[in-house]
């Protein structure tokens, strides 16, 4: 544990990113984020000192038992580069938390997990004074918003793929029907999902740190119908492909392409959880030629027309 905050306070990413095993996990409990693997470690090191220059972590306690230890931390720092949604312009952090660390048999970190003061931290990076013709920040809930309902049937206009989105629960394959799913970034190829965070799907998702996407073809109506039934469990052995058994998640046969994805992100929007996924592999399940997507428009499933050139 002190080699972790030696290197935090040496402000090296790389090496506290090379402490953590290949598996390795830190969870940000205040931010309901979980990054995966020394490189998701490094990357949220680097960009939380881009912000926190001078950033200082003092451990004030530290107990230990076995692979096991638990630390009580004080961070202090200046607010000096962009972080969210609050502008850089000195202000003073001074939080308390807690860190549980968890090695393996080689002695490298499997999971920390950060508990910080959330409160505190908001209102110490409120800041001091608005920008010239900057709006007034309001307290959350008190920003003006449009109606829900106008909202939605906006929405209902904007025409959006179909997919499913698999995972285990309870030993058993599982699909939950999704159309906020896109492409993220090419290079790393990466996936971003949007997920009621109170589902199955979603805790089994974020407790086994990997997810697959079947993108579905126009005659897969019924598969998304059936890992869409609201309030039923959604098993589906008999719609995963036999030839893909050994895929880390369940894949759908007939989809027009399957995602591997391993979670590397999660971040926490209302009942909602983004969830960020690197693509490991894509598989083509689908063996006919024919490739017509599947899509929702207007609350109804339907298929694209013709090429406008
Ligand atoms: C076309 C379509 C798209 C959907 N997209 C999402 C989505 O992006 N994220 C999500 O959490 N649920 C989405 N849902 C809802 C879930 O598929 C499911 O219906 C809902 O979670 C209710 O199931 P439950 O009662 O088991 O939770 C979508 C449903 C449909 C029919």
């Amino acid at each position: 544990m002190q080699e972790l905050y030696d290197a935090y306070n040496r402000h090296d990413p790389g090496r506290v990113a090379a402490l953590y095993a290949a598996q390795g996990t830190h969870e940000d409990v205040a931010q309901s984020r979980v990054g995966s693997g020394p490189e998701a470690v490094r990357a949220g090191l680097e960009h939380f000192l881009a912000a926190f220059p001078d950033a200082r972590w003092e451990p004030e306690r530290i107990v230990g038992e076995g692979s096991r230890a638990t630390a009580a931390y004080r961070l202090t720092g200046t607010l000096r580069g962009p972080l969210g949604p609050f502008r850089p312009e000195g202000q003073r952090l001074d939080l308390r938390g807690v860190h549980v660390l968890q090695t393996a048999g080689d002695g490298r970190i499997e999971r920390t997990v950060d508990y910080w003061d959330g409160a505190t931290f908001a209102r110490q990076m409120a800041g001091r004074s608005s920008a010239p013709g900057a709006e007034d920040p309001l307290p959350a809930g008190e920003i003006p918003s449009a109606a829900p309902e106008g909202f939605r049937r906006a929405m209902r206009l904007l025409a959006g793929g179909v997919a499913v989105v698999t995972t285990i629960v309870d030993g058993r394959p599982w699909g939950l029907t999704v159309s906020a799913c896109c492409s993220l970034t090419a290079d790393p190829p990466q996936v971003l999902v949007s997920l009621d965070s109170r589902t199955a799907s979603c805790r089994a998702i974020v407790d086994r740190g990997g997810f697959g996407v079947a993108l579905l073809g126009s005659d897969q109506v019924d598969v998304a119908r059936v890992c869409s039934a609201s309030g039923r469990p959604k098993f589906v052995e008999e719609l995963v492909d036999p030839e893909f058994v050994s895929a880390q998640s369940p894949v759908i046969a007939g989809a027009l392409a399957q995602l591997d994805c391993r979670l590397v992100d999660s971040h926490r929007v209302g009942d909602h959880l983004l969830l960020v996924g690197l693509v490991r592999e894509v598989l083509s399940p689908r063996t006919h030629e024919e490739l017509a997507p599947l899509v929702y428009y207007e609350r109804e499933f339907r298929t694209v027309g013709a090429a406008l050139g």
